[in-house]
């Protein structure tokens, strides 16, 4: 009996050690399921949607760049060199503090930034701000064709820009835009005095250029991250908000949409975890 003395003390240490290392182990779980948990919450996973990327990449609604007409470009170029021109040179070159180069830039980001109000820009600030639109949509179309006949790049679509599947589109949205518009596109500062806008009352054309261009801080989503289809499901998307800016669809809390839901299930869940771990810590 004293002989298997040792033996039990060993073994009685050798299990609450044992039961300390499960303990901790599971400790160790839980952190870093919290820390997972965290991150797949409040963490970017823009494109996640994409596990499917369609291949049809160039929207045929924006090829046909070379059926520009010459009046439209010469009546462009007028308008250009009165109200252009001292930013953004003769050669579209950019003027060294005062604008940038418009090579490259195409139609599309002049659709945006005249339709919008934003250019001719007036003063300096940290972001060109939106104005009431100084030109016409016909003078719009001219430069947008100046500059693309000289400098290339994306084009204004045509044709009907809203798709069939704003809920697609949601998904899309809360991916790849609300880091920066927020879920229901009330749009946040961001640093040194810039922001990102809210956008409620934007027209489609505008919400399709803006993706296209990337103005500002804002990224240019190619056709290959966002195809043509899951842009148009985008702007159906925000088209449907802004028609309804009340339900951003989910539980609302705070307009933050689905995601405060899977924060109570998952904060649910870890807690259960938490109370295991510490049971079974109070028995070693
Ligand atoms: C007072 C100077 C000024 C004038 C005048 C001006 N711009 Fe600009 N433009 C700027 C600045 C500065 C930017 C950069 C805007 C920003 O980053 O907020 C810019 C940006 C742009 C862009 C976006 C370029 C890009 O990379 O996406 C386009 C397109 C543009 N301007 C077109 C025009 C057109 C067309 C006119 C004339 C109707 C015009 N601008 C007049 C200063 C000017
Ligand atoms: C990294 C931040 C960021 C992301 C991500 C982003 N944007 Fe933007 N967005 C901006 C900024 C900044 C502006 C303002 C640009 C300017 O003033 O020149 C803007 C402007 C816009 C505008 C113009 C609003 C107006 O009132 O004229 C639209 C429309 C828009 N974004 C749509 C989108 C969509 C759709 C997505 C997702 C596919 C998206 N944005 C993703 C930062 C972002």
């Amino acid at each position: 009996m004293t002989r298997d003395t040792p033996r039990a003390r060993r073994g009685r240490a050798g299990h609450s050690r044992l039961r300390r290392r499960v303990s901790a182990i599971l400790a160790l779980g839980v952190a870093l399921l919290a820390t997972g948990g965290l991150y797949t919450v409040f963490g970017p996973h823009p494109q996640l949607a994409h596990a499917q990327v369609s291949l049809a990449s160039v929207d045929p609604a924006q090829v046909d760049p070379t059926q520009v007409d010459p009046t439209l470009v010469r009546q462009g170029e007028q308008l250009y060199n009165n109200a252009c021109i001292s930013c953004h040179g003769a050669n579209l070159q950019g003027v060294q503090d005062h604008g940038p180069s418009l090579i490259g830039v195409g139609e599309a980001a002049v659709y945006f930034q005249v339709s919008t109000g934003r250019m001719p820009a007036t003063r300096q600030e940290a972001q060109v701000s939106e104005k009431p639109v100084r030109f016409t949509p016909e003078e719009i179309a001219a430069l947008g064709a100046f500059v693309q006949a000289n400098g290339g790049g994306p084009v204004v679509p045509k044709g009907s820009l809203a798709g069939g599947d704003p809920s697609h589109g949601g998904e899309l949205f809360r991916l790849n835009c609300a880091s920066c518009h927020n879920f229901t596109g009330r749009g946040i500062a961001l640093s040194s005095g810039k922001y990102a806008p809210a956008i409620r009352d934007v027209d489609p054309k505008q919400i399709y250029t803006a993706m296209i261009s990337g103005p500002q801080n804002m990224p240019r989503f190619s056709d290959q991250q966002l195809t043509p289809q899951d842009k148009r499901d985008i702007i159906a998307y925000v088209e449907s908000f802004a028609k309804n800016p009340d339900n951003p669809g989910g539980y609302s809390l705070g307009g933050y949409g689905p995601v405060p839901e899977g924060l109570i299930a998952w904060i649910l869940g870890i807690s259960a975890l938490v109370a295991v771990t510490l049971w079974i810590g109070a028995k070693a």
